[in-house]
């Protein structure tokens, strides 16, 4: 037991001491696997069709399946439109910017959500007409694009320096639209300031400048809250912003807005925590490392418990109604969510072949470049021997090709042994993967697309002459 308080005076000790406490007696849920098999037979459903993609396209490759994909999409909208009639989803491009992908989800009703100028230009090349443009950093250039098509794209303005940029391009391009502005709201967490958005008093400030001006026109307000595998964030957020705007301001200030967007950071089911990666297991490793030694047990896998989307349709909604519609006496107020990971993770797995095994331990031809991060470090995804599967899980290191030992698919894997020449698929991995990958020392792999027997090359490997276009030899 830690001492709260220990050494007098010592009030930041004081204040860990509970929080030590309270990570030492948490009692981790451990999964066996069992938790994970029916992703697994759904993998082993399908393994015919991957195992033929694999084999006609290469692996690495990245493999989306469009029938997931719609129906996580219909899920999603579905859930919320059942409660609120007036919601619409901007789909998060930065979650997996596949424009295949992204025609799919357009056709499925979904507008667009975009964090830069590529995003925004791949947006109005896809034909999108709502297009709501978020990025704590905008440039001039980026301002400028977003003014010149003002019909389509929502400014979701996150400081008051940008609301004068976005003022002075108005003035200079004369869009023929206003242009409409929304404002992202720092939610007042327990983890003090962000780098996003703005406070309650600066939206008074900034509302007030935006009032002022004939050609832009106060649009929306929205949030964003990341990781979240119960509604609480989004409720609490929704009651924060109910309370800012019925106290700061006037019926006529509110006269144009259209809607409250509150973002996306809804997690996806299917995956776990490595557990050194939680907070009882991550003391236990500074613990073992202490001692030279590292045990097994903190390669065990933690089960993520979420909430399903229909629970946090019902909760947001309601908070949406309480809070927003009711009170302000606007039920016209449309309710706007930007769902990535939620859509994009579980559609795509990524496919590898195994090279060599050596020591006991797995080596594929794919590395993490692909993912552009060392998740597996931390989280854990199932992976699945498409040539040889089981649905019981057994440990199994996998090593990617990369120089960096922490290129790693987990210790785990569902299958026989793993043999030279067995095809593996790494399953939910859509979101932030292809959108985030390293251009370091290994190609962006092809992307395929599948439905049912059909296999569709969507984008194909980078090329060197991509990979060195622009440089000077
Ligand atoms: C403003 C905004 N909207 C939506 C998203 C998508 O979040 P997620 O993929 O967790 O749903 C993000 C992610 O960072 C974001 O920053």
């Amino acid at each position: 037991m830690v001492k709260s308080g220990a050494s007098s005076g010592n009030k930041g000790w004081s204040r860990i001491a509970p929080a030590l406490n309270r990570m030492f007696s948490a009692r981790p849920r451990f999964s066996t696997g069992r938790e994970f098999v029916p992703y697994v037979k759904h993998a082993v459903a399908r393994r015919q069709v991957l195992l033929k993609s694999a084999e006609k396209y290469g692996t690495p490759q990245y493999a989306l399946d469009e029938d997931i994909l719609v129906q996580r999409a219909r899920l999603f909208r579905d859930s919320f439109r059942k409660h609120v009639k007036r919601s619409r989803f901007l789909y998060a491009f930065k979650s997996n910017d596949l424009p295949y992908m992204i025609r799919k989800l357009k056709s499925e009703g979904f507008d667009a959500d975009v964090a830069s100028m590529f995003e925004l230009m791949l947006a109005l090349k896809l034909g999108f007409r709502r297009i709501i443009f978020t990025a704590p950093v905008k440039s001039a250039e980026e301002i400028d694009f977003a003014v010149r098509n003002a019909d389509r794209v929502v400014l979701n303005v996150d400081n008051l320096d940008e609301i004068d940029s976005i003022i002075a391009a108005v003035a200079r391009l004369r869009p023929k639209a206003k242009v409409r502005i929304s404002f992202r709201i720092r939610p007042e967490g327990k983890t003090g300031w962000s780098k996003f958005g703005l406070s309650a008093a600066e939206l008074k400030r900034a509302v007030k400048k935006v009032l002022a001006q004939s050609s832009l026109v106060w649009y929306g307000v929205h949030f964003h809250s990341s990781w979240n595998s119960t509604p609480e964030a989004h409720v609490a957020n929704i009651r924060m912003l109910g309370s800012i705007l019925r106290s700061g301001f006037r019926q006529s200030d509110l006269f144009g807005l259209g809607f409250v967007d509150i973002g996306g950071g809804f997690l996806a089911e299917g995956s776990g925590t490595v557990f050194s990666a939680t907070g009882k297991g991550s003391l236990l490793a500074a613990a073992s490392a202490a001692g030279g030694s590292r045990s097994a047990l903190l390669d065990r896998i933690c089960v993520d418990d979420v909430d399903g989307i229909d629970v946090f349709a019902s909760a947001i909604c309601d908070a949406f109604r309480k809070h927003i519609t009711l009170p302000l006496g606007r039920p016209d107020i449309e309710l706007w969510a930007e769902p990535g990971r939620f859509i994009s993770s579980v559609p795509t797995c990524i496919l590898f072949k195994v090279v060599s095994v050596r020591d006991g331990k797995v080596f594929v031809d794919g590395g993490i470049n692909l993912v552009g991060s060392a998740s597996f470090e931390y989280e854990f995804f199932p992976v699945v021997n498409l040539s040889r599967p089981l649905l019981k899980m057994r440990r199994s290191v996998i090593y990617g090709p990369l120089c960096d030992p922490d290129d790693r698919w987990g210790n785990h894997c569902f299958g026989r042994e793993c043999r030279k020449g067995d095809v593996l698929a790494v399953l939910h991995q859509g979101a932030y993967a292809f959108s985030t990958a390293w251009r370091w020392q290994r190609p962006v792999a092809a992307y395929v697309a599948f439905s049912g027997k059909t296999i569709r090359l969507v984008k194909h490997e980078e090329s060197f002459s991509q990979r060195y276009a622009g440089c000077r030899f």
